[in-house]
């Protein structure tokens, strides 16, 4: 008789609602928004890996341009011989230019012999453009009777075609700089791929040194960076940046780790520093250019400092030995943010920018929890207490003490930071099944940076699956921006040519000649751009489940979920143009009708936007070759009240955009 009651009481319920039992139902309370979002919450995070800047971001076309990448071989240099030209080139460590240019490219050519020169075929090639302007330099010297006309040229690989070409003059004597500007016509064809040339008609011997060819650059910027990657970073409208790692930061020796004072002013002065990523790192990307790319996208720095561990293990303990890595720390803070009065600030000035940067964030090492011998609660310690004292107002980031970070966790209990930085690579049923990750965190505790996370599914660059799982996870993000105040995805970027990864599944792909996001891209591209001020409470009711038979061979982080849910959600709304963002992910095979009901609003406009990115398979992609199959669609929705039932897409990431009073 009490079931029968209830039952009916039940279905009262349901019609009244216009509402079926298992009918999949959002509701939003509009009257009161919960909290604000982080303006900070979407952010970059970068490091040298997977040809990052070298070979990627920063557009320098020559590889190996002071032939210190491998001790024995000139690697990426060959002779290049013209007709009856013989010749040779090998490293020559006896003609030193200063105490960064100390290795040279000696070329050999023969009495009597046709023009012999040396060729560099950049990173996977070196790409040319029609109507384009290069600018090449180089140091150079002769024995004296080879000083004459050098031939500087951008030709195609095989050598049939020369696209543009200069000549230098060669005075005798000593080291000199030679610049030259070249400049193709309209009949190149658009992203064809070539190499650099530089060509001696004379027998004799030539030295060569810091060999450099710059494309145009974003904003123009000497020593600048590639244009299409900067557009496609600048379309995530990130706010911050955190760099220069990662591991990237901390090295594999304490003399490996981000050695930023080699990193500053002239090219002539950076000798460059073994990378950790099996590879060596040109720093032509040094601390001024992060800054500086930070300028070109209104990004906020967020800089990592060297906190005295190494990626092989050693640590330095607090106290005196440590000291020397916490006062780097300071000058290197000055360097950002002294006025010109101050030695790093000068220093800063001389460099080319006057105008210190805006700094609020400091992190102190990268992932500490590796750290088995527990040293870093006091080096922690050690380095708050002396920023803190000259810089009470930056924010202090810990690498351990979150609630879930890799490796083995000692808590920082000497001093409270103001911020943890955690850290989550897994693939996409583990950040499904997490995505309340936040829900409960504990709020007294530090604010949260999830400063690396991803899903790690798809190579080069992840998959659709992988933004289904990303995108569950930032709904969760989102949800608690009140306490998670920042994020950034890692890793950024890869070089997709055979040996340019060494990490896989990651955000942005290219090559010499193109750049494209992932899916993962596009599902933070959503993310970022209809993002509002305040969090809107959202409730769900029936929401579906995806039940799974997994093992840990499926796992990343090492936890099998087997049942979680396989819809999710978030809403905010933007308080200056009452515009609210519904952002719903389905994960599941099946589209999906979703009720959403919307509480407390006065007026709804009937139109609406939605903005979907969708595949068939979850495994479908994008690739160099195939660059936009998947990618945000608009549509428009109508009739939009109060209450009203929309159909979200298989294997979609979904924002609703619309209008409310
Ligand atoms: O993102 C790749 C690497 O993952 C980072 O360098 C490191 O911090 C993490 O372990």
């Amino acid at each position: 008789m009490k079931n029968t009651f209830i039952g009916i009481m039940l279905i009262c319920f349901f019609v009244g609602n216009n509402l079926r039992a298992q009918d999949v139902k959002l509701t939003l309370d509009l009257s009161k928004p919960k909290a604000d979002v982080s303006p900070r919450l979407y952010g970059l995070m970068t490091e040298e890996i997977n040809h990052s800047y070298d070979g990627g971001l920063y557009a320098e076309l020559i590889q190996n341009r002071i032939f210190k990448d491998d001790a024995k071989t000139p690697v990426s240099w060959s002779v290049w011989a013209g007709k009856d030209g013989k010749g040779t080139i090998s490293l020559d460590n006896k003609n030193a230019i200063n105490e960064a240019l100390t290795v040279c490219l000696k070329l050999e050519v023969e009495n009597g012999s046709g023009p012999v020169g040396i060729t560099n075929e950049g990173y996977w090639g070196i790409p040319v453009n029609p109507k384009t302007s290069y600018r090449a330099s180089f140091y150079a010297k002769a024995t004296d009777e080879a000083a004459g006309p050098l031939t500087i040229s951008l030709e195609s690989t095989d050598g049939s075609v020369a696209y543009t070409t200069a000549q230098v003059q060669l005075i005798k004597g000593g080291w000199k700089k030679y610049e030259v500007k070249l400049t193709t016509g309209e009949n190149v064809k658009p992203a064809t791929l070539g190499r650099f040339v530089i060509a001696a008609k004379q027998a004799g011997t030539y030295w060569f040194n810091l060999v450099s060819l710059f494309p145009p650059t974003y904003n123009n910027r000497p020593n600048g960076n590639r244009v299409d990657i900067m557009e496609l970073m600048a379309g995530m409208k990130p706010s911050f940046l955190r760099f220069p790692g990662g591991n990237f930061l901390e090295g594999d020796f304490f003399d490996t780790r981000f050695p930023w004072k080699t990193t500053l002013g002239a090219l002539e002065n950076r000798p460059g520093h073994p990378g950790c990523w099996s590879y060596r790192a040109s720093d032509g990307m040094g601390l001024l250019e992060f800054l500086e790319w930070c300028e070109d996208l209104k990004m906020e720095p967020l800089l990592a400092v060297y906190a005295g561990y190494t990626l092989k293990g050693d640590h330095m303990d607090a106290g005196p030995f440590l000291q020397p890595f916490v006062d780097e720390a300071l000058e290197e803070i000055e360097y950002v943010t002294g006025d010109v009065n101050t030695k790093w600030g000068a220093k800063r000035a001389q460099d080319g920018h006057p105008e210190p940067f805006k700094l609020k964030y400091i992190e102190i090492g990268n992932e500490d929890g590796f750290d088995k011998s527990g040293s870093y609660d006091a080096r922690f310690t050690q380095f708050y207490d002396v920023i803190k004292a000259k810089h009470p107002e930056l924010q202090l980031i810990s690498t351990i003490g979150g609630r879930d970070p890799l490796g083995i966790r000692f808590p920082i209990k000497t001093r409270k930071p103001e911020v943890i930085d955690e850290h989550y690579y897994r693939n996409a049923f583990e950040m499904e099944a997490d995505a309340t990750h936040y829900d409960d965190y504990d709020r007294s505790g530090p604010k949260i940076f999830v400063g690396e996370w991803a899903t790690r599914e798809g190579s080069p660059t992840t998959n659709m699956n992988a933004a289904l799982g990303d995108a569950a996870w930032m709904t969760g993000m989102e949800r608690n921006s009140d306490h998670v105040v920042m994020s950034c995805y890692a890793p950024l970027f890869v070089n997709v040519n055979p040996g340019g990864m060494q990490w896989k599944s990651d955000l942005i792909g290219y090559n010499a000649v193109a750049s494209y996001g992932s899916p993962s891209y596009y599902a933070q591209k959503m993310f970022g751009s209809y993002l509002g001020d305040k969090v809107v409470a959202i409730r769900g009711q029936n929401i579906p489940m995806q039940t799974h038979n997994l093992t840990k061979k499926d796992s990343i982080a090492g936890v099998t979920p087997t049942s979680f849910p396989s819809l999710f959600y978030v809403a905010t709304r933007d308080s200056k143009t009452g515009l609210l963002f519904v952002k719903i992910v389905n994960a599941s095979g099946k589209a999906q009708s979703v009720t959403i009901d919307l509480q407390g609003a006065a007026k709804v406009k009937s139109d609406g936007t939605l903005i979907v990115l969708k595949s068939d398979k979850p495994d479908d992609t994008n690739t160099i070759n195939e660059p936009k199959k998947i990618v945000p669609l608009n549509k428009n929705v109508k009739n939009i009240r109060k209450t009203f039932t929309t159909v979200f897409d298989a294997y979609s990431v979904n924002v609703l955009q619309l209008q409310v009073q």
